[in-house]
């Protein structure tokens, strides 16, 4: 079995400084990257900022500063926010990088030599903001203004000499591709977008531009830049040194297991990148999972809309992880999603300081009274007991991941909270101190179920998930997946520690 695990999160743009939206798809990505490495993956997660196009060259001629320099200032604040969002990501690329240029030319010149580019001239719609071209009927006028009916970002005329990618050539093959690999667009109702538009016709696409030069030279013509979509794309593969495919990030992560984006982002992966890929030669990526967007009211949330939330204030204010628990919880995953501090105070509240803090102190301050502060020994599981043990069925839950069910995910976990806090109510170990074997079982049992719960949470909120397992004295390194399987349970007698309160209560205004 296939133990390398590639994921990967869009490369922004560093045209703003980053929003809640991006902290988003960070914060997914991370959380399948943690959960595939403490189920004994070899992990490569990759992010990093997409830094040619007129998108940028236009910002950073805003303020007077050379585009490069822009980058660089805008490009470190999402470096910064990745190790702020606490991000496992085992790369950063940028685009501006030479190892970046390198591949995009040698990606280039490939689809040359197999006849996929041809030179002409590219009349149509443009629109910067999205660095997309549009078709007539993906146009629309409101208030005398040209825009694109999907994104509502404004569209220009464009009209000059262009390379071409000849996108209609793939057309059926992309179609059979689809068809034979029902999982490579996820989830569904994004797959069928998808079709829809490639049964609809694909006509041949501009990858070059000749009236701006901030992009990577197209090989052998000095006058043209390479489309910013065909150069950003590449990143998933230049960050494992192709074109030397006998490079071993090369040999041991392609093809990447999963490119998860936002939907505003799926027509470029899913038309676009398979046909290069297939243009090139280059075998596809398996899966190209699009989420929904973090909405501010009714509309998307974005820097050109200027409605946006900074993570960062979040994060200062709440901490990190209870945002990372309420993106993963709240905004179901796959569909759009609001945020609002409200929302966000109820889950500290009620999941992590009631449902998980609470418990973890609860039965670590009655184990250190009534059990010598030891794992007990002498147990004797009954129905009850073993009903809460045994649900923890490794293999669904492997298997919902690798389907990016992280609701179903979530559910379980607070399902076995609520569940778990009811059985140590309902059982009243308290009450049991004439019967030590019940008493020490029904302790041995809760204590088994905050390690799993822990280890489950620890993709989610893993500075707190880390502090609930000092309890056992279980390192980062210790955290096993395997190890959560029937009868791999808690080592009696040995010693737990009491932890300081996991998770504060906000108090909140009457409203
Ligand atoms: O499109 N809700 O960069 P970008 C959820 N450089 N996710 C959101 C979001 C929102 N409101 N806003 C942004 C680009 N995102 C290109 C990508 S990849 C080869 C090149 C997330 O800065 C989401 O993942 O506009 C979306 O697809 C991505 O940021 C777009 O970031
Ligand atoms: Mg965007």
């Amino acid at each position: 079995m296939d133990k390398n695990f590639y994921i990967t999160t869009p490369i922004y743009y560093p045209s703003a400084k980053p929003h809640m939206g991006h902290a988003y798809s960070s914060i997914i990505a991370d959380f399948f990257a943690r959960f595939k490495r403490i189920d004994d993956f070899n992990v490569n997660f990759l992010t990093g900022t997409d830094e040619h196009g007129l998108k940028i060259q236009r910002a950073a001629e805003k303020k007077n500063i050379e585009p490069l320099k822009f980058c660089n200032e805008i490009s470190q604040t999402f470096r910064n926010l990745s190790k702020i969002l606490n991000l496992t990501n085992t790369d950063f690329i940028r685009t501006t990088e030479d190892r970046h240029k390198l591949s995009v030319q040698s990606l280039w010149s490939e689809l040359k030599k197999n006849d996929d580019i041809y030179l002409s001239k590219y009349s149509g719609w443009y629109s910067v903001s999205d660095e997309a071209f549009y078709n007539d009927d993906e146009v629309e006028e409101i208030d005398g203004k040209k825009q694109a009916k999907l994104s509502k970002s404004f569209v220009e005329w464009m009209d000059e000499e262009s390379y071409f990618f000849r996108l209609s050539k793939w057309q059926k093959p992309l179609l059979d591709y689809y068809n034979k690999n029902p999982e490579f667009i996820s989830p569904q109702a994004r797959k069928n977008e998808v079709i829809s538009f490639v049964k609809n016709g694909l006509k041949d696409l501009s990858v070059s531009r000749k009236s701006f030069s901030w992009g990577i030279k197209v090989p052998e013509d000095d006058n043209h830049v390479i489309y910013v979509w065909l150069d950003a794309l590449t990143n998933y593969l230049s960050a494992l040194n192709y074109p030397d495919k006998s490079d071993i990030l090369y040999k041991n992560f392609w093809p990447a297991s999963i490119h998860l984006i936002g939907k505003d982002i799926l027509r470029f992966h899913a038309v676009y990148w398979p046909a290069f890929l297939l243009a090139a030669k280059i075998p596809l990526p398996k899966k190209i999972y699009s989420h929904g967007w973090i909405l501010s009211g009714e509309e998307k949330m974005s820097k050109s809309k200027g409605n946006i939330l900074d993570p960062i204030d979040i994060i200062d204010k709440y901490g990190l992880d209870p945002l990372r628990y309420y993106l993963i919880k709240e905004v179901s995953f796959g569909n759009d999603g609001n945020i609002s501090q409200d929302k966000l105070e109820d889950c500290i509240n009620s999941d992590l300081a009631n449902n998980f803090g609470n418990l973890c102190q609860r039965v670590t301050a009655f184990t250190i009274k009534n059990c010598k502060g030891k794992i007990p020994s002498e147990i004797n599981f009954e129905k009850s007991d073993l009903k809460l043990l045994d649900k923890f069925d490794l293999n669904l839950i492997r298997e919902k991941i690798d389907n990016q069910d992280v609701n179903f995910y979530i559910d379980f976990i607070v399902n076995s909270l609520f569940e778990t806090n009811k059985y140590f109510n309902d059982q009243e170990p308290w009450k049991k101190k004439d019967n030590l074997v019940r008493l020490n079982t029904i302790v041995y049992t809760t204590l088994e179920i905050v390690r799993r719960i822990s280890f489950m949470l620890y993709p989610i909120i893993p500075e707190s998930a880390l502090k609930a397992l000092q309890i056992f004295k279980i390192s980062e390194k210790e955290i096993k997946f395997s190890t959560l399987s029937n009868n791999n349970y808690l080592k009696a007698e040995s010693n737990i520690n009491m932890i300081d309160i996991l998770f504060k209560k906000i108090e909140k205004k009457n409203d």
